[in-house]
Formats: structure tokens, sequence, C-alpha cells
């Protein structure tokens, strides 16, 4: 029980790598706040977290809309009056099925280019189909969520006195900045300097802040790939599959435990060695 008598409160945890993480918490002895834009989705998982432990509870939290946050983690206080662990998880990728069609056309005909002529005369462009509301969208969920809910976190972790941890989701994408969503790249990267200067500010009160960035993973977000774009994915990596979501919940749980003490601003990366950045 690495986690007994903590508490955790989890974003996007509703589907896959904050399901997971949710699951594994209960699992591990943390009563878990499970929140998500969909309220019922979190709710089922709470009530799977419930059966190891006691009190998980569901909330509806909108990341992206700073009001929500504040009224997740008041309704948070009332039911369990402290917090350890804040997971900032929740995450979307584009599924406007233009954006999606120019991208997986135009990308086949890049692969195709390059196994007959040898270079590339296809351009991605996917800058040409991001509109302003797709570029805020991204950033609202991914950067400023981790920061609306980071800026409730920190204050009440500080005033208790007892240290705490932050994860926050990146991506290999914030770094290996694969093509075909700059916006999520940059909302990416910027998560992984938001964790590391968070984690200098909070040291001096003993909150961790670190990071996990996965590869491919084989939750719901991957739906708009197809069968052969997911095959694609797994030959380009050395352990040749997607990861699992529980892979990812494993790395949560080293960064939230007893395990990772001395562990701080740092980019936590499974991915089955498809981006080895050092
Ligand atoms: N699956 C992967 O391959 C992969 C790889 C790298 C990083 N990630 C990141 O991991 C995180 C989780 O992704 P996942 O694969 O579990 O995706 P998922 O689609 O299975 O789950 C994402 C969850 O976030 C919720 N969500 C979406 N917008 C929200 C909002 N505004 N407020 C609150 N919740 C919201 C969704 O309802 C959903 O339950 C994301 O940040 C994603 O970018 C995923």
């Amino acid at each position: 029980m690495k986690l007994k008598d903590k508490t955790a409160f989890v974003t996007g945890g509703g589907s896959g790598l904050g399901a997971a993480i949710s699951r594994l918490f209960a699992a591990e002895g943390a009563r878990v706040c499970v929140t998500d834009i969909d309220l019922d989705s979190a709710e089922k998982v709470a009530a799977e977290c419930r059966i190891s432990t006691p009190g998980a509870i569901s909330l509806r939290c909108d990341v992206a809309d700073s009001s929500s946050v504040r009224a997740a983690f008041a309704a948070m206080d009332s039911a369990f009056g402290d917090l350890d662990i804040l997971v900032n998880n929740a995450g979307i990728i584009h599924t406007d099925p233009e954006y999606l069609a120019a991208f997986q056309s135009k990308g086949l005909a890049q692969m195709a280019e390059l196994m007959t002529t040898g270079h590339i005369e296809t351009h991605l462009d996917t800058i040409d189909h991001l509109t302003d509301a797709m570029f805020d969208r991204m950033l609202k969920i991914h950067l400023y969520g981790t920061f609306y809910c980071t800026r409730e976190a920190l204050p009440r972790m500080r005033k208790r006195g007892k240290g705490g941890r932050i994860i926050n989701m990146a991506s290999i994408m914030g770094s290996a900045s694969l093509a075909g969503a700059p916006d999520y790249a940059a909302a990416k990267g910027a998560i992984l300097a938001f964790s590391r200067a968070m984690a200098r500010e909070a040291a001096s009160y003993g909150v961790l802040v670190n990071a996990i960035a996965p590869g491919f993973i084989d939750t719901p977000l991957l739906t708009p790939l197809d069968e052969q774009q997911k095959a694609l994915i797994a030959m380009q990596t050395p352990l040749n599959r997607l990861g699992k979501a529980e892979e990812i919940a494993a790395a949560a749980l080293f960064l939230a435990g007893p395990d990772s003490t001395f562990v701080t601003g740092q980019s936590l990366s499974p991915n089955g060695g498809i981006y080895m950045s050092q």
C-alpha cells in the first residue's frame, strides 16, 4: 500500500490514463477524487476505486474553465479536507474530421513519395487548417488546465505543511514534436517547462513536481488513428507495440509514492523506445 491514507485529485479521470491512474492509486490505498468534464464517466471510475479504498468521489471539472476548477477543489475540500497528490492529466487531440482527413491523406502521400522517389513533394500544411478556436482550445485544456489546477493545489499543500506531489501529463510530443499537431506539441512542451519552474518554487515546502511524457498509449484518445496508423507506430517503436494505460499508471505511482522522494523537476517517458532523449 504505497499511498495509504493519501488523497489524490485526478483530472480527466473518466477515461484512459486518468482512469488507470485513479484505479491504481485507489488499489494502493489512496482516496481518489476522480474528476472529468464528463461526470458520468468519472463516477464509473470512482465506483471502481471505492471497491479498493472507500471514500473515492467523482466531480465534474472542466479544466479549461478556472471557475469550474475552483468549484471542484472546494468540493474536494469538503469531502477530503486534505490534498496530497494532484495529477494534471485531462487532455484532447484533434478530432475535427476535416483537419484529420487533410493530415492523414497527406501523411500517406508523403510516405509513398519517400518509398518511391525518396523525397517529399506533398506538404502537410497543418498550420493552414488550425483555426484560432482550435489553437485556443488545445492550449486552454492542456496548459491553462494544468496552471488552474496547480494554482488551486499548491496553496493547500503549502498551508498544511506536509509536502505533496504534482504530476503533469506531458507527451513525447512536447520534446520530440512529431508533425501533425503543432498546437498539441506546443502545449505539451509548455507543460514540461511549467513543471520544472513549479518544481523549483515548490521545493521549499516539500512539494515535488514532475511530468510524465508518454509515447503512444492505446486509449480512447487514439480513436482518430486507424489500425494501419497504429501498426505503423508500433513498427517504429523498438518494443514493437503501443503502451498500455496501466504502464503509465505505474509511472504515476512511482512519482506519487515513497520511491521518488529525491525526484523533482523531471520528466519520465514510458514510450517503448520510440523517442530516446538522452
Ligand atoms: N494516449 C496517448 O497516446 C497519450 C500519449 C501522450 C500523452 N497523453 C496525454 O495523456 C492524457 C490523457 O490521455 P488519454 O489517452 O487518457 O485520453 P482519453 O481521451 O482516454 O481521456 C482523456 C479524458 O480527459 C477528459 N477531458 C477532456 N477535456 C477535458 C476538460 N476540458 N476538462 C476535464 N476533462 C477533460 C475526457 O473527458 C477524458 O475522460 C492527455 O493529457 C493526453 O494528452 C496521451
